[in-house]
């Protein structure tokens, strides 16, 4: 049967701060311009979700886009959403959420636990940023 890639787009909010503390407070606020803004600030992020598979000759689909959507909900956003990303989620503990930290954290959160084989993530930080990851 064909390989087929399929995708379901997501969304969630959080919020957050890119700061280095290696780096002057001259230097952070240079790098990381409004992102820096010491009390946080949000994103409205949307994740789209791409698995790969063969098409199942009985339903026609690779996978139910509504059953990705439920376990990228279970595995990912029910950790992810409405959340300060700095302080609430153990990751970024040491790590400066960007988006491109925020992809990979993601990736890890759903490999292996989605039907089919997880192909690309897209996210998207604003509706004219966005990063893509295929796990490696
Ligand atoms: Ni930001």
């Amino acid at each position: 049967m064909p390989t087929v890639t399929v995708t379901r787009r997501v969304h969630f909010n959080a919020a957050h701060r890119l700061h280095n503390p290696a780096f002057s407070d001259d230097e952070n606020v240079r790098i990381f311009g409004l992102c820096n803004n010491p009390n946080y600030h949000g994103h409205n992020y949307e994740l789209e979700v791409s698995v790969e598979g063969e098409i199942d000759p009985a339903t026609g689909y690779v996978a139910d886009l509504g059953e990705v959507k439920r376990l990228v909900v279970e595995h990912a956003l029910r950790y992810l959403d409405h959340k300060n990303l700095n302080l609430d989620v153990p990751e970024f503990r040491d790590l400066n959420p960007t988006t491109e930290n925020l992809v990979v954290v993601i990736w890890e959160l759903l490999e292996g636990r989605l039907p089919g084989k997880l192909k690309q993530l897209v996210l998207w930080e604003t509706p004219r940023n966005r990063v893509e990851y295929s796990g490696s």
